[in-house]
């Protein structure tokens, strides 16, 4: 194998997701603690110096305390080189967060043991099922109460519609947390505090047959419940399936307390052996293979602003093939146009590291002098292919825009088009009027202040924003609708967007269900795509 090769093949890309404070920022850390990029010290710092040390580039950003940008984290661990993908949560929550999952490889779930499945995660299990990646389950915070185990996989499979196949199981919680079973290897592994992790763990390892060292570790009172529960689970779990876990179809399922670094490693480990090196993508020409085919990249995400200086964009771009080079010349496909990639940078939380090289499954940034939209294709100039595009997903906050100053009409135009072309917002017009009535949806909120505070800062032009009772949006899907004779509920209302697409707003999933009962034949989609 060449040296090209071996590159692509120890490369693992994939996304974290889980609903706020499940404790995906602790997981990453201790993935980082393990894989040298930091050290124990490093690991215990407080949330909120972590957060702040993540970006500070808007103002925005500042003000709040949190991170509006997702970023990217490269390191090394056993041979492999991986790339996480951080899906920003809290209010933050924006499309940037579903997008970055188009991406990635595959993702990591966790959930928070005594919480079971939330809102977020549930949102982004969607977006993962729709593009069939493996997901990998972390059931973290073993070391407080967690709810019964066998009832936390019963709502994964319910909620999430995914079979579960526990690799470990956990040995009590709380104050009785004693450890793991490994069920592949049939041995119980001790769990040890190590004071939030600021000390190494004192684990033992005991097969399951060796009673009395099991007798004396857990107690007599642990060792019936997990011979039970073993048989239980034994009986009833799906089996153990590399194919349908890769198809996305069986989700592994580890329990560990990050926290206290308790198995992290064991997932790690596991999780790399099960993971898939990067993907083949699918483009117009057919599928691009990440070895076979030279260097080919798509645009996943812009953001602006990264220097309130030079006002600059920074677009984000997954590689999907080959190896880069700087100072090699790319063709940028929507653009028509051969050039050399402006300061190619690896995004490392605060940092930015000038690149010299990267290969397929890495993701890198460039400078951007507003020429990238979302979904665009890179690829050798002799090459003409595209990737598919970027679906559009459902914002679920509505407002309509008022502008304050009526004289600086065209300001607002560009600026809010421009914010729109991002993809940080979504705008929508009445379906039989122009510009005049402007309608915003968001996927988080807190893009409505990233709107307002945008068009006051850099198109010097203010608004108003009315909140709007929608919730749900749908795009229709059948190409000869007629819009004028569609039968809606009496809270329906008909928008298009830029491109003219006609789309329903509704106010709640019932009227989303009478809408679809009253005309027959409607097809109505979660998801826009082009
Ligand atoms: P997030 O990124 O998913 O939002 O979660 P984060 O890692 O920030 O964790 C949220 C809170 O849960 C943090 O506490 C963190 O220390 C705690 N936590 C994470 N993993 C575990 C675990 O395995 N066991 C226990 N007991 N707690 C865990 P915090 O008090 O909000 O923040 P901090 O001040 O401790 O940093």
């Amino acid at each position: 194998m060449s040296n090209y090769e071996k590159e692509i093949n120890r490369r693992r890309t994939f996304a974290i997701i889980s609903h706020p404070d499940a404790g995906k920022t602790t997981l990453t850390e201790k993935f980082l603690l393990y894989g040298g990029a930091i050290n124990l010290a490093g690991s215990v710092k407080g949330k909120a110096t972590a957060r702040h040390a993540v970006s500070d580039w808007m103002e925005i950003e500042k003000e709040r305390g949190i991170s509006v940008t997702s970023s990217v984290l490269q390191f090394e661990y056993g041979g492999f080189c991986i790339n996480i993908l951080d899906t920003p949560g809290h209010q933050d929550f924006s499309e940037d967060t579903y997008r970055t999952l188009m991406a990635a490889d595959s993702a990591v779930m966790v959930i928070d043991a005594s919480k079971g499945v939330e809102a977020q995660t549930r949102k982004l299990f969607k977006v993962c099922v729709m593009r069939k990646i493996p997901i990998f389950t972390f059931i973290n915070k073993l070391d407080r109460d967690a709810n019964d185990t066998f009832e936390l996989l019963d709502e994964i499979e319910k909620e999430l519609g995914i079979a579960t196949c526990p690799v470990n199981w956990p040995i009590g919680s709380g104050k009785g947390f004693k450890g793991v079973y490994d069920r592949d290897r049939h041995c119980v592994i001790t769990y040890s505090d190590t004071e939030k992790g600021t000390k190494e763990g004192e684990s033992t390892e005991i097969p399951m047959d060796d009673r009395q060292a099991l007798l004396s570790a857990i107690g007599e009172e642990a060792v019936g419940v997990l011979n039970d529960e073993i048989e239980l689970l034994d009986g009833a779990s799906a089996e153990f399936d590399l194919d349908l876990i890769r198809a996305g179809e069986l989700t592994p399922v580890f329990f560990g307390s990050a926290l206290t670094n308790f198995g992290v490693e064991f997932f790690l480990q596991h999780f790399l052996k099960m993971t898939t090196t990067p993907l083949p993508r699918k483009a117009d020409k057919g599928l691009i293979d990440p070895v076979e085919n030279e260097f080919s990249a798509f645009v996943f995400k812009i953001q602006a602003n990264m220097n309130k200086a030079h006002r600059d964009r920074i677009a984000f771009m997954r590689i999907c093939s080959g190896k880069y080079e700087s100072s090699m010349e790319v063709k940028h496909v929507q653009g028509g146009k051969v050039m050399r990639l402006s300061q190619p940078q690896q995004i490392m939380a605060s940092e930015r590291k000038i690149l010299e090289e990267a290969y397929a499954g890495d993701i890198i940034g460039v400078f951007d002098p507003g020429i990238f939209s979302i979904g665009d294709t890179l690829c050798m100039p002799k090459e003409q292919f595209q990737y598919e595009g970027i679906p559009t997903f459902a914002p679920e906050h509505f407002a309509r825009v008022r502008q304050m100053d009526t004289m600086k009409r065209k300001q607002f135009v560009k600026g809010i088009t421009q914010i729109a072309q991002e993809g940080a917002i979504q705008i929508f017009q009445e379906y039989n009027t122009g510009m005049e009535e402007i309608i915003v949806g968001v996927v988080g909120v807190l893009q409505f202040d990233v709107l307002k505070y945008r068009l006051e800062n850099e198109y010097n032009v203010e608004i108003k924003l009315e909140p709007l009772p929608y919730e749900h949006i749908r795009w229709i899907e059948n190409k000869d609708i007629d819009l004028a004779k569609l039968v809606g509920t009496s809270d329906m209302k008909k928008i298009k967007d830029l491109k003219g697409n006609p789309l329903l707003l509704f106010v709640n999933a019932w009227s989303v269900g009478m809408t679809l009962d009253r005309n027959e034949g409607l097809i109505l989609a979660e998801f826009g795509r082009d």
